[in-house]
């Protein structure tokens, strides 16, 4: 069988390339111990016990700096807790989420604000609200019959 020598060339460098990819994805979890965001033990919380677990046994919101907050929410069928919130307008807010049950959504219109909530990891996102007023929450994942109900609200002040 002939083969011509430019589809030879392709031949070679199609399989280097598998080669060197398969070697990169190697090196990558073998030796420096990467693994996919989340998978890591210190994000992770039984979603069975997480509403007795610190800090999600109360929810709320932490000063941890002159104008730095913590923010533990959990999300529920179908709901938020704690279901409104007051944070101060412009202070750095590190929210930290999780759900008890299935997958939800945390999500405020008009910020940029979107997380996946899934049970068993606490998902973090930081923002500064510099507008004083009130912020809609929503879960933006269907997760049951009163999915379009589940909301929250934040209010900046
Ligand atoms: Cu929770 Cu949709």
């Amino acid at each position: 069988m002939h083969i011509h020598r430019l589809e030879k060339i392709w031949l070679v460098f199609g399989i280097a390339m598998l080669f060197i990819f398969l070697a990169v994805l190697g090196v990558g979890a073998f030796a420096m111990g990467l693994e996919p965001p989340g998978s890591h033990g210190m994000g992770a919380v039984d979603p069975q016990m997480v509403d007795k677990t610190a800090p999600f046994d109360h929810p709320g919101l932490r000063q941890i700096g002159e104008n730095e907050y913590e923010a533990y929410m959990l999300a529920f069928a179908f709901g938020f807790s704690p279901d409104k919130m007051e944070v101060p307008a412009g202070a750095k807010i590190h929210f930290y989420i999780t759900s008890k049950d299935v997958v939800h959504g945390f999500a405020i219109p008009g910020t940029n604000v979107n997380v996946m909530v899934v049970p068993g990891e606490v998902n973090h996102i930081t923002h500064t609200f510099t507008q004083p007023g009130e912020y809609l929450v929503i879960c933006n994942e269907y997760c049951g019959a009163a999915h379009e109900q589940m909301m929250t609200t934040i209010v900046v002040k």
